[in-house]
């Protein structure tokens, strides 16, 4: 493989707060035995990476200097003398749970995450180890490709790994934001109905466009587990992504069918929640805690995407100069992604 030496350019954190955000001239990596040396296409952000950024997501495990960002797309450049699993030119993307490949996950995986504690991608170079990157689907660009290695794969992991989802079981899904968008095209494309809830009819239309079966502006209709209930002739829906978190999941065991799956999975309204216990011992809800998903479900889904012609939702691609904008962004809200092209 070729070789690469010299410097790259590198946003890095060096201190909490977007203004500590600093595009340098650094050296690039070298991959070891194990690894491989990716010419980053494109990066996509996560809720994670502004909580990172903003020094409210572990702030004790990140490094200071820290290349941000965990989901990438790349070319591979350079492997080290192992590596066996790839070869040159090969399109290759990240995995946030570097050691999870496949069965349970043990207790230190969050060890090994991109991005936080090791570095990221929003640089010009980035190193993967060989065993935990995946091939990009290729049927799909870079800029949709960056977008898959957290968002996409949490709703499929959720939805189809642990909740096996079937043709016309029906699904609902909170807001039009990353998670929330990939799950309306997974379970779409699988034969499920969709229930997509958000503040916005403007949104609402759009996710009807991408095969959502009913709207609910939660907004509007506060009670909104009531009218999924009117909406599934009172049984309630066999799954749910909680992105919402917060005393929203009470509302969402109401939402869910007795014994239906719960997927916990973010907490945009916090963190903790006070729980009816009687309900959930009453309607045997499932509740599952939801940690991403390893590779191998990774690489199955990208199979899907291109065998059901899934393409990612972007809202907004940003050049690799205006991360900070991007940042801002995804702050503001997005329908679907935002990605930073970097090459
Ligand atoms: N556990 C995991 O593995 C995992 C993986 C990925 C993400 N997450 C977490 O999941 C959450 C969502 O991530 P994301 O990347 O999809 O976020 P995002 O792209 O920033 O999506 C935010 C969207 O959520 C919707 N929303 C906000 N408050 C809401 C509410 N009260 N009710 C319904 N919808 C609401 C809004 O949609 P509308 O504008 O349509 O109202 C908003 O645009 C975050 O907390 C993130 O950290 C966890």
């Amino acid at each position: 493989m070729s070789q690469i030496a010299g410097s790259m350019k590198a946003w890095r954190l060096h201190a909490f707060g977007l203004e500590n955000l600093v595009l340098e001239n650094v050296s690039i990596p070298e991959p070891k035995s194990n690894e491989i040396l990716i010419k980053v296409g494109a990066v996509s952000l996560n809720f994670r990476d502004k909580a990172i950024a903003d020094g409210f997501y572990e702030p004790e495990r990140v490094p200071n200097p820290l290349i941000p960002v965990s989901d990438a797309v790349g070319t591979i450049v350079k492997a080290g003398s192992d590596v066996k699993k790839f070869t040159a030119g090969d399109r290759v993307l990240s995995h946030l749970y570097s050691h999870w490949l496949d069965g349970a996950p043990s207790s230190n995986e969050p060890d090994f995450c991109l991005g936080t504690p090791f570095q990221g991608g929003l640089a010009e170079y980035m190193i993967l180890e060989a065993e935990s990157a995946v091939l990009a689907p290729s049927t799909i660009t870079d800029e949709e490709a960056a977008t898959l290695p957290i968002a996409a794969l949490t709703a499929w992991f959720s939805l189809v790994t642990y909740g096996g989802l079937k043709a016309g079981d029906t699904v609902v899904l909170q807001g039009t934001g990353g998670v929330s968008i990939f799950g309306l095209q997974i379970a779409h494309a699988l034969g499920a109905k969709v229930i997509v809830t958000t503040s916005s009819d403007d949104k609402g239309k759009k996710a009807l466009e991408l095969g959502a079966d009913a709207i609910i502006n939660y907004v509007k209709t506060p009670n909104w587990a009531d009218e999924v209930l009117r909406l599934t002739n009172g049984v309630g829906a066999d799954q749910l992504l909680e992105v919402v978190g917060g005393e929203g999941l009470n509302d969402s065991i109401e939402a869910t069918r007795v014994a239906g799956r719960i997927s916990v999975i973010g907490f945009l309204a916090g963190q903790t929640t006070n729980l009816n216990l009687m309900r959930v011992i009453f309607k045997q809800t499932l509740i599952q805690g939801i940690a991403v998903g390893h590779l191998k479900a990774f690489e199955e889904m990208n199979e899907a995407f291109d065998k059901y012609n899934i393409k990612p939702v972007i809202d907004t691609v940003y050049s690799f100069e205006q991360a900070i904008e991007a940042y801002q962004h995804l702050s503001k809200g997005a329908f679907g992604k935002i990605v930073i092209k970097v090459s």
